[in-house]
């Protein structure tokens, strides 16, 4: 059995002692200096528009039109009151999209690790920055704003003691745990880039993303622990560096008491840091040096590196979850995604913590050690805020009511949804079971690319509706359009179907890909010129209300009618039936709730089918398949369960053997 304890490093001496805190130099600006926990405090709308300076303005659309018509602004009163700078910005936005050049708030210098953390020790040292949730329910661990500014300040001195400099990269292959999270600010502290890699990938992928980024550096655990198994992390990590020339070392903690194999590379994580310094002097970093760099898988299967700055990013981080939640000073934010992933960076990392906010990590999965799992936490907790993903909700929606009911969910005000499409049906269930009817339901669509949300039904006016499955309305200073996929015009009214672009820039939007900046302009902002391309295709209602339909290079054309995937499996995803019966039911339900025309010729039946650790299935590969370009497949290091790949594979030859339609 696994050993459940964190060794030493979590019980931190209590106190900082040499210095109580670390206070960056006072800017200019009247308020940007001072220490803000009131950051999430203001009573909404009516604060918000006194210190962004929109005079005349009164409610929530008159706001959003003033931050996308003045946008400079906008963006730059938000940015002083909301981050410390060290020294202030003379410029907010330079960017061209034509030649993907996208540059906030130049001249401006400030250390993304003192706005997280070195701030609120000032004014609320003994608050809760982590709830680090671990896999066996009841074991939690709590660590305040000066706990994890003592952790992250001893490991950025450990990382400059190994030879960490600014600009240098170093990737993180942790699961989700203090010394993870510690580990991104202690980079971000001492100006190095981070390239956090999800801890179930395999070695390959790993390799592949270490190799990319060139670190010298890795952090990692010995094992992992995850829905009561352990996992050998530290030996993937051996195998991932074998064909990475660039690794000088590994930094190892330890997760569980089990030692590992260790080599001169190794260096003992816990050990080595108790042995430094609790102050670790904040680098001065301009606003557009790197703050990190995060691998999404491409269409084309080569991982893109997508590269986010330090002022930007933040700001918008923080922003979008103070107003999409609702998030208030004292709640507890409970985002259930992997710190692996953008969802994790941005809403378990950057966003809560430069709030000042309490955040959670959850170490588990959504049905261990039973469904209820997610709803006792919520009770234990006391979580105000849970954000996950439809995959997860789907899957508790077919173990019934009971697990939800079971547990008392009244602290909870806000849920959210991202990462794919959430139908309605599980929409409904979200809101209706687990919320009890009471707590609006955010569906929030964004992307590694976006660094933060950008559609979502709130912020909006007090009381105004929200529709199922509908993400609605553009966050800030977001401009969608929807563009004519074969014209390429604007699609100016509503009630119609497009390719889903963003008009201008936006603080936390990714600024290239690590070594392609060809390729990333390329793939945003060539097919339609003037506008970033999301790839996603959607639907502005009659209403005027945004719905994602899903990737374009998904969506079916059939007879010149455009039919999302999400679409087809809002209406067929629920289907038990027999094998035998199934296609003919299938058929019909389209018929019925789409149209005749999108009724599918051919229906497999698989096992499962190629999805991502996320949960986001490959269609690229199913496209593959089913074009029979089985030798182009691409890179599927990053698949759950890769056999179910050649599964479909052999599947789909029998069906097309027949020769018949089924
Ligand atoms: C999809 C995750 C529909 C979309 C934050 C997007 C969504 C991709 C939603 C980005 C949503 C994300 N509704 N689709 N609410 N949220 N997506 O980079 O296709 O892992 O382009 O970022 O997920 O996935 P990524």
């Amino acid at each position: 059995g696994a050993a459940h304890n964190w060794p030493s490093v979590v019980q931190v001496k209590e106190g900082l002692t040499r210095r109580d805190v670390l206070v960056p130099s006072r800017t200019s600006y009247p308020c940007g200096g001072r220490a803000q926990c009131t950051l999430t405090r203001s009573p909404g709308v009516q604060c918000f528009l006194r210190h962004v300076g929109a005079t005349g303005v009164s409610d929530h659309s008159g706001l959003y039109k003033f931050s996308v018509n003045e946008s400079d602004r906008f963006w730059g009163a938000v940015a002083r009151q909301r981050l410390s700078w060290i020294s202030p910005f003379h410029t907010v936005q330079n960017c061209d999209f034509s030649q993907g050049k996208i540059k906030w708030f130049e001249g401006g210098k400030l250390n993304v690790s003192v706005n997280c953390l070195d701030r609120h020790v000032q004014t609320c040292p003994e608050r809760v920055a982590l709830i680090w949730e671990r896999d066996e329910p009841g074991t939690e661990v709590k660590i305040t704003y000066r706990q994890l500014l003592e952790l992250t300040c001893r490991l950025g001195n450990l990382l400059k003691r190994q030879g960490v400099r600014r600009g240098d990269c170093v990737t993180i292959y942790m699961p989700p745990c203090p010394l993870a999270m510690a580990s991104m600010l202690a980079c971000a502290r001492i100006g190095a880039a981070h390239n956090v890699v999800f801890a179930g990938f395999s070695s390959e992928a790993l390799a592949d993303r270490i190799r990319d980024a060139q670190s010298s550096t890795v952090i990692t655990v010995n094992q992992g622990v995850r829905g009561g198994k352990v996992v050998d992390l530290k030996r993937t990590v051996d195998q991932a560096v074998q064909n990475c020339p660039t690794v000088q070392q590994v930094l190892v903690a330890m997760r569980t008491e089990n030692t590992v194999p260790m080599t001169d590379r190794d260096v003992p994580l816990e050990e080595e840091m108790m042995k430094e310094d609790v102050v670790c002097e904040p680098v001065a970093m301009d606003s557009e040096d790197v703050l990190f760099l995060l691998y999404t898988s491409g269409s084309t299967g080569k991982p893109k590196g997508l590269v986010h700055t330090q002022a930007g990013y933040l700001l918008y981080t923080s922003l979008t979850h103070r107003y999409v939640f609702n998030y208030h000073d004292g709640d507890v934010f409970g985002c259930v995604a992997d710190i692996g992933w953008i969802t994790g960076h941005s809403y378990i990392v950057y966003g809560p913590l430069c709030n000042g906010g309490t955040t959670v990590l959850f170490e588990s999965t959504p049905v261990y050690p039973n469904p209820g799992r997610y709803w006792e936490m919520v009770e234990r907790l006391g979580i105000n805020q849970f954000y996950g993903a439809p995959t997860a909700i789907r899957l508790l929606l077919k173990y019934g009511d009971e697990w939800v009911q079971n547990y008392n969910r009244s602290s909870l005000k806000t849920l959210g949804s991202v990462g794919e499409p959430i139908n309605t049906e599980a929409w409904e269930w979200y809101h209706r079971v687990v919320g009890d009817g009471r707590c609006p339901v955010v569906d929030t669509w964004w992307q590694t690319e976006t660094g933060g949300i950008c559609i979502a039904p709130r912020p909006a006016d007090p009381e105004a509706e929200i529709v199922p499955g509908m993400a609605m309305h553009p966050f800030y200073g977001i401009k969608p359009a929807l563009l004519d996929t074969e014209v390429g015009e604007v699609l100016s009214s509503n009630d119609s179907t497009g390719a889903l672009c963003i008009s201008q820039a936006w603080p936390g939007m990714a600024r290239t890909i690590h070594n392609h900046h060809q390729r990333f302009t390329e793939t945003y902002f060539h097919p339609y010129p003037g506008f970033f391309f999301t790839g996603d295709g959607a639907h502005r209602s009659k209403e005027g209300y945004y719905q994602i339909i899903g990737r374009l290079d998904d969506v079916i054309n059939v007879s010149g009618h455009r039919l999302g995937t999400a679409e087809l499996e809002d209406v067929v995803i629920y289907l038990m039936v027999e094998e035998d019966v199934l296609a003919q039911q299938l058929r019909e339900m389209v018929s019925r709730s789409i149209a005749k025309y999108a009724c599918p010729d051919f229906i497999q039946v698989v096992r499962c089918l190629p999805k991502t650790r996320s949960g986001k299935i490959m269609r690229r590969v199913l496209r593959k398949v089913v074009e029979r370009n089985t030798d182009e497949l691409g890179d599927l290091s990053t698949l759950d369960d890769p056999d179910s790949v050649h599964e479909v594979i052999r599947g789909h030859r029998r069906l097309r053997g027949d020769g018949k339609q089924q």
